[in-house]
């Protein structure tokens, strides 16, 4: 887990070894998979990444679909195909959509695996190095999809310590990010997204703020949602007054009959991230 404050100091330098350690592989791979989190797709992205892979082919997995907003998600999945990117949808938890990866894998590379055919180098496995920021459950994409199957250190280039690579299948090989990247934490608005998520703690911002704002965009898009789970709310008023009527509905009342914003706070966060309001997607094409 990241603490938001301190991560801005040291972003500058973590990004450099990152930078310098991937592009130190990028002639041994043949794509990228960026592992997203499908509730906030723009804020759970290395801003650099596009960058550092120049044109290196990219898969977008939007990893916890189980718990964003289905019909966004596919809007995602097309929006990316218009950029030329192959976007799925990925349950890691369950293991939703793995299967899906592999065939996206070698569709999307179809014409890599021509060319070894005609170079006479069948049975050469496409290398695919995965990357993602922390928490958007890059870890539980690799032991998914690798089991237990983590490949020998073997005696070839990029096999060299700390470079992880795991042997999926004869045709599919995969790279563990050599270094960690970061999300573009100087941006006020994907830090509180990323605390939404619970990606970054939430201790280091305010609490109450950061549920007013979670307000604002729930009010925008999922109106019905708030409505279903915490009763009828007049959403004529700011984000502030919401949060109050929440927590009074949740009987969050101290002396005076005003309501204890803090709790509602809290509760509101909690309730989100469990997905008890429902499946939500922050973040639209
Ligand atoms: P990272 O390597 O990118 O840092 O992420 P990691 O795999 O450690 O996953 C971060 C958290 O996200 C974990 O939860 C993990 O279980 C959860 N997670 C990963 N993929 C999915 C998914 O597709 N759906 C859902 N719902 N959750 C997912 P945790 O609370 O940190 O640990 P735990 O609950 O697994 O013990």
């Amino acid at each position: 887990m990241i603490d938001n404050t301190q991560s801005i100091q040291w972003f500058p330098g973590h990004m450099t070894k990152a930078r310098r350690k991937i592009k130190e592989v990028l002639p041994l791979i043949d794509a990228v998979a960026e592992v997203v989190d499908a509730r906030i797709p723009l804020s759970s992205r290395n801003p650099e990444l596009k960058d550092i892979i120049g044109d290196k082919p990219h898969i977008i997995l939007l990893n916890k679909c189980d718990m964003a907003d289905k019909a966004v998600t596919e809007e995602w999945i097309r929006y990316y195909k218009t950029q030329n990117i192959t976007a799925i949808a990925l349950d890691c938890k369950t293991g939703k959509g793995l299967n899906a990866f592999k065939d996206t894998v070698k569709t999307a590379l179809a014409d890599k695996l021509e060319a070894y055919r005609q170079k006479g180098m069948v049975g050469k496995p496409l290398r695919v190095m995965v990357v993602g920021i922390p928490n958007v459950g890059k870890s539980s994409f690799i032991n998914k999809i690798a089991g237990n199957t983590k490949a020998k250190v073997e005696n070839r280039p990029g096999v060299t310590r700390g470079n992880q690579w795991f042997t999926i299948d004869k045709q599919l090989e995969l790279l563990d990010t050599p270094g960690v990247l970061w999300p573009k934490f100087e941006d006020k608005t994907v830090g509180e997204h990323l605390a939404f998520t619970g990606a970054v703690k939430d201790r280091v911002l305010d609490t109450e703020l950061l549920a007013m704002r979670l307000l604002e965009i729930l009010a925008e898009n999922y109106r019905d949602l708030l409505t279903k789970r915490y009763g009828d709310i007049d959403f004529d008023c700011d984000s502030y007054e919401l949060l109050c009527r929440i927590g009074k509905k949740r009987g969050m009342v101290i002396r005076g009959g005003e309501t204890n914003t803090e709790r509602a706070a809290n509760m509101l966060l909690e309730e989100y991230r469990n997905c008890k309001i429902g499946f939500i997607t922050l973040e639209r094409v």
